[in-house]
């Protein structure tokens, strides 16, 4: 039996997707560059720089490494602005009473997200109580689908990845989650990738595979 399970923030536990989807159309649309949700789901779990990469890679100008650290930037500006109006009623009483459940059975639960503004997101949101470990954008070296977020998370849980679940929405994470040797649980997009362990519908359903 496992004994811990490992979420992805963005996407998993609140919605700052549509946040990182309005500040990086901020940029593209200022550099001339087509952004939809196509190109926007292609960012999930992929950490900022990198998500960079893949806007300008769809425009036909090349840009120096100090142009890029200011897109990067301005993109992160924006998106700091928005993250100022959450509120723990971002997070959804579906989620709360799963994280409750989850740990009254027991379960030890971490966070393993790309993100560096993690602990903002978790504080806005009244989100850090749930968890027993938090690893983010800001103790990695390597973002998804490298399985190091995760594997680090374990480690500060004092786990192997054998006994803990991830738990995402990008097929980056479950590429991670699966590099890692963990067993991946996806919703969203990631419910939709041949590569998920088990897809779920709705965040407790989490709650049936914990029994
Ligand atoms: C991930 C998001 O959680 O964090 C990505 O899914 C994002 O879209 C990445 O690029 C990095 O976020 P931040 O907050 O460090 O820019
Ligand atoms: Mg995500």
């Amino acid at each position: 039996m496992k004994k811990a399970f490992i979420f992805d923030l963005d996407g998993v536990l609140c919605f700052t997707d549509k946040y990182h989807y309005e500040a990086w159309k901020t940029v593209a649309d200022k550099l001339c560059i087509p952004f939809d949700e196509s190109v926007n789901d292609r960012l999930r779990g992929v950490s900022r720089m990198e998500s960079l990469e893949i806007i300008l890679s769809l425009g036909d100008k090349t840009y120096s490494e100090e142009e890029k650290i200011k897109l990067a930037e301005e993109k992160n500006g924006v998106y700091r602005k928005l993250l100022e109006n959450m509120t723990p009623s971002n997070v959804s009483d579906e989620v709360r009473r799963t994280l409750e459940e989850l740990k009254s059975r027991g379960y030890k639960l971490a966070v393993g997200s790309s993100s560096k503004n993690t602990p903002l997101i978790l504080e806005k949101c009244d989100l850090k109580k749930y968890f027993d470990a938090v690893s983010d954008g800001n103790n990695i070296k390597h973002s998804k689908p490298d399985p190091e977020v995760f594997l680090k998370a374990a480690e500060f849980l004092g786990l192997g990845s054998g006994d803990c679940y991830i738990v995402e929405d990008a097929e980056a994470g479950i590429d991670a989650g699966k590099a890692g040797g963990f067993t991946t649980i996806g919703i969203g997009c990631a419910a939709r990738y041949e590569k998920t362990d088990i897809c779920i519908n709705t965040f407790k359903d989490i709650l049936q595979t914990a029994v």
